[in-house]
């Protein structure tokens, strides 16, 4: 054969993959509301970026008639492009070709493409879009999905990976994007499950759909899996690419920085917090008073809301931002909010990004059923997160700082490196109110007028144990700061912080309270 004629049979060649499962099967897949593959790959990467490996990849197996069928590609595209300039490595599931099923040369082509995303050291974004193991091939799905687990867990700390989810994603399917650090669901279109409907009807005889087992809502609100959640494709795709101009692309590097921007002016700082110590407020805008240009980039916004996590910058420079939220049960600490916090925090110091958390808090929730579900275990977590941490680690206390709650929220005696108090800042055992009943017990039941007694006790506790000073007069806090210096404070706490270095002794790895 000529050249010429060589080159246009690769041409007719590609033209076929590019129709993956064929024109009914992208035109199903459109009429579900779904983009195609290969219209995600380019939508999230820069126009004309993307390099795709494995094209001509097909599936080898020969049970089930399966050696008539061909499968382009074998259901998944694989190559790197850029994001705003920089390499990532991104991989797609074909749902048009054997609903996007697993099979050995799909797992195979999933593994070349994260293998190259660590050696090269460059974030790795999947996409899913699979009915899960192919049944066909057996025990051979079930090997890929083995070695992708295994590379997801070497992966995990060395370069960021980021999962969409895309459409069903069940059985074995699931624990990829639950083993990589941030899961974007999209409303109507995400489910993930590891047993499908028929399952739970064949088992429990319960009848479920799978919006209600596993849809986009549940993992962004109630379940935790999912960390961020968009109304449609391309409201995902705008949000995986502002996460990524907050992180760096491997732990070796840091982040990018950005020309530095002053907070928006309808933010006053000042102004936030209410005079009564009892009302709640808003955190975030404490936060976005803060932060460049009042960017906050939130994760898991809809989940364990008493606390809230995301990324900003500071003087141009990426942080990870953690704060009780005063408006969400006071802001305590309880078995989900220890869960997302400690997390984050892991992944903030696997990633070189400094952690500022602002501290307004009551304690730990009490009560049978968040000791049932394990607040102590969970609760440790975030103590294991902060204490492991050797990023910069900043606290600001803006008021309630009580008990446990002093303790966790990334204290002085975790080894933070800065810790300052707002002049509202409560530092104490507990608060005024249960301190007094306590302690001044004897004094309130005895008195003429118990309820006089116990409000003048409850002003007495308050006035001497619950502000800044005592702790200040300690050391525990480095000073006590009026809030508009806050912002001020941070840059210089993160310019100081610059050559931080920290010698930890020698482990293989600690055991923290999964
Ligand atoms: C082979 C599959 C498949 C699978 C779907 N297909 N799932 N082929 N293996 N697992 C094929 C269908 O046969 C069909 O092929 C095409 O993909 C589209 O599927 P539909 O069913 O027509 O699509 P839809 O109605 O949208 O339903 C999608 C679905 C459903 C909800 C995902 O297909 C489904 O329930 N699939 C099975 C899910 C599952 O139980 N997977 C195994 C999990 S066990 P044609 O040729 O007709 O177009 C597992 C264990 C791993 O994963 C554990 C590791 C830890």
């Amino acid at each position: 054969m000529s050249l010429r004629r060589n080159i246009l049979d690769l041409r007719k060649r590609k033209e076929q993959v590019l129709l993956g499962g064929g024109e009914e099967a992208i035109k199903k897949q459109n009429a579900m509301g779904k983009l195609t593959a290969r219209e995600r790959i380019e939508a999230i990467l820069d126009k004309d970026s993307f390099h795709e490996y494995d094209m001509f990849v097909e599936h080898q197996s020969k049970d089930f008639d399966m050696d008539k069928k061909v499968l382009h590609g074998d259901g998944v595209i694989i190559g790197t492009g850029t994001v705003y300039g920089e390499t990532v490595a991104i991989y797609a599931q074909d749902f048009t070709v054997a609903g996007g099923s697993l099979g050995l040369m799909h797992a195979r082509k999933i593994g070349k493409i994260m293998d190259h995303a660590m050696k090269m050291r460059m974030p790795l974004i999947g996409i899913n879009d699979s009915g899960g193991a192919r049944i066909q091939e057996g025990v051979d799905s079930l090997a890929g999905y083995g070695e992708i687990f295994f590379r997801n867990t070497q992966a995990s700390g060395v370069i960021p990976q980021l999962s969409i989810i895309l459409g069903p994603c069940a059985g074995g399917a699931v624990y990829s994007p639950a083993l990589t650090d941030f899961v974007f669901v999209v409303d109507n279109i995400s489910k993930m499950f590891i047993t499908g409907p028929e399952v739970v009807k064949t088992v429990l005889g319960e009848e479920v759909t799978m919006e209600e087992l596993g849809g986009a809502r549940v993992h962004a609100e109630i379940s935790g899996n999912a960390h961020f959640f968009a109304h449609n494709e391309q409201e995902c795709f705008e949000q995986i690419k502002q996460l990524l101009t907050f992180l760096p692309w491997n732990n070796q590097r840091k982040a990018r920085a950005f020309p530095p921007k002053p907070p928006k002016p309808e933010y006053k700082i000042e102004k936030i917090i209410p005079a009564d110590p009892t009302q709640p407020y808003d955190i975030r805008e404490i936060i976005m008073a803060t932060a460049d240009d009042s960017e906050f980039l939130e994760v898991q916004q809809d989940f364990a809301r008493n606390i809230v996590i995301g990324f900003g910058r500071i003087d141009g420079e990426t942080v990870g931002f953690v704060a009780n939220q005063p408006m969400v049960l006071a802001g305590v600490l309880d078995c989900d909010s220890a869960d997302k916090s400690a997390r984050f925090i892991r992944f903030c110091d696997s990633f070189n990004i400094p952690i500022v958390t602002f501290e307004d808090m009551p304690g730990y929730l009490p009560g049978v059923e968040q000791e049932h579900m394990g607040v102590i275990r969970h609760g440790a977590k975030v103590l294991y997160a902060y204490s492991e941490a050797t990023v910069p680690k900043i606290t600001v206390i803006l008021r309630k700082a009580y008990g446990g709650g002093y303790i966790a929220m990334n204290s002085r005696h975790l080894k933070s490196d800065f810790v300052f108090a707002w002049p509202t800042a409560e530092i104490a055992v507990m608060g005024p109110e249960g301190a007094a009943n306590i302690i001044f017990r004897k004094d309130i039941k005895e008195a003429k007028n118990p309820e006089e007694m116990r409000k003048q006790k409850v002003e007495e506790y308050r006035v001497k144990f619950a502000n800044p000073y005592v702790a200040a007069s300690k050391g525990y806090i480095d000073s006590v700061i009026e809030p508009q210096e806050t912002r001020l404070l941070l840059k210089h706490c993160i310019e100081v912080s610059t050559n931080k270095d920290v010698l930890t002794p020698y482990k293989k790895h600690g055991i923290p309270p999964f």
